[in-house]
């Protein structure tokens, strides 16, 4: 079986789901499920016997090593972070807790198993870490796209404790020899993720009559993937990628905030039309990020051209089946935005007002 960390979350849900659409291997899914965490996201494998759920920390040696012993997986892909850019602003200690102290405990617990496998299995073996392209720090307009050569500038809590687990799982490679991959993924949009991140959050705040709120001038850059074309990226390294090596996995799809927000709302007004005018009359700038990397682009031609890798989505595609999707199930997004998300939106907004 896989063991996944995080799959309750947004990305490591879908992957979840896609994995067993496609394949009979049963999936360990370990997850703290923490605010970011919701099983009912997979309500769907409830009385599947090849979803196994186990609640544990990452940073909880024992559990981990336990899971380990009592399932014995052939690689561990390793989702579970804390994500969001502006919660490491207020709170970066839990970032440096889940991102850093659990992926060093979760290495230490992987070194352990697979020093026991028998050979065959121990060549077998993988550890594939989900890491972000905001470990490359911020590009200007005119910079070349991110490569797996850029050198490595984090700006925030979040990028900085991202990419000192990229650190460790390279050290991990490097001095034990752990079969590991990483993979650098730029900004993913689609079902079930949680409102706090900008596209849920702007059709969430659409759909509810609420301001739009723009960051700074709207410029910021981000390079857009379908979740969808992440998974199947992160499934392709993990049967083809080369041990110790580092994959970029973007859409070729930059687009600035503005323009992001602006196509939601076209979207919603032909999809839900309002009597009182365009959704667009919503959008309001607000005080800007403190430390607001102003763009991201990912080169991914290594992973084009060396395990034949490209996105099924455009961005047009993949955000028209977004809004859809959401349109479709208000009842999940209403069930996650509850009592402590709303403590986090007037954490969050009511500064910038
Ligand atoms: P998410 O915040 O939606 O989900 C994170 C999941 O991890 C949750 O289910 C949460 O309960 C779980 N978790 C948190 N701390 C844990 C702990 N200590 N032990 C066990 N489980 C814990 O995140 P996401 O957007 O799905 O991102 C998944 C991964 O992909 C992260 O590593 C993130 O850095 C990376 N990534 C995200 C994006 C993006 O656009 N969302 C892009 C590139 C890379
Ligand atoms: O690039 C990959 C990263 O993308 C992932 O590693 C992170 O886990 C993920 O959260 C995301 O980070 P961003 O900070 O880019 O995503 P977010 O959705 O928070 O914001 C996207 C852009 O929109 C960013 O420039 C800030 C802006 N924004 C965001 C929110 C929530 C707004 O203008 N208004 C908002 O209310």
């Amino acid at each position: 079986m896989i063991f996944v960390t995080g799959g309750a979350g947004f990305i490591g849900a879908n992957f979840v789901l896609d994995w067993l659409k496609g394949s009979d291997e049963p999936v360990l899914n370990v997850d703290k499920l923490t605010y970011a965490g919701n099983l009912g996201t997979l309500k769907s494998l409830k009385d599947d016997a090849r979803h196994v759920f186990a609640r544990a920390d990452i940073c909880d040696r024992a559990a981990i090593d336990a899971l380990l012993d009592r399932h014995k997986p052939r690689a561990i892909l390793h989702f579970a972070a804390e994500s969001h850019v502006d919660r490491s602003i207020h709170g970066p200690a839990d970032f440096v807790q889940t991102n850093v102290v659990g992926t060093f405990t979760l290495l230490e617990a992987a070194r352990t198993h697979w020093s026991k496998l028998p050979e065959d299995e121990k060549q077998a073996f993988r550890f594939l870490h989900v890491s972000t392209d905001e470990v490359y720090g911020s590009l200007s307009a005119t910079d070349p796209q991110f490569s797996e050569t850029t050198p490595y500038a984090p700006n925030s809590p979040y990028s900085a404790t991202k990419a000192g687990s990229d650190h460790l799982v390279r050290a991990y490679h490097h001095t034990y020899g752990l079969p590991v991959l990483t993979t650098n993924c730029s900004n993913n949009y689609g079902p079930y993720q949680f409102p706090e991140k900008l596209i849920p959050l702007m059709i969430a705040n659409a759909l509810g009559g609420k301001p739009l709120p723009i960051y700074g001038d709207g410029q910021n850059v981000r390079d857009w993937l379908y979740v969808g074309d992440h998974c199947a990226a992160i499934r392709q390294v993990l049967a083809r990628g080369v041990p110790g090596e580092t994959y970029n996995v973007g859409g070729w799809n930059e687009r600035k905030n503005l323009e992001v927000v602006h196509t939601l709302c076209d979207l919603l007004d032909q999809a839900k039309p309002k009597s009182s005018g365009s959704y667009r009359n919503q959008v309001t700038y607000v005080k800007d990020r403190p430390g607001h990397d102003r763009r991201y682009a990912i080169d991914a031609r290594k992973l084009e051209r060396e395990l034949s890798w490209k996105p099924a989505e455009t961005f047009e595609t993949g955000l028209a089946k977004t809004v859809q999707w959401y349109l479709d199930n208000q009842a999940w997004a209403d069930e996650v935005a509850s009592g402590d998300y709303r403590k986090w939106v007037g954490t969050n907004y009511a500064q910038r007002a």
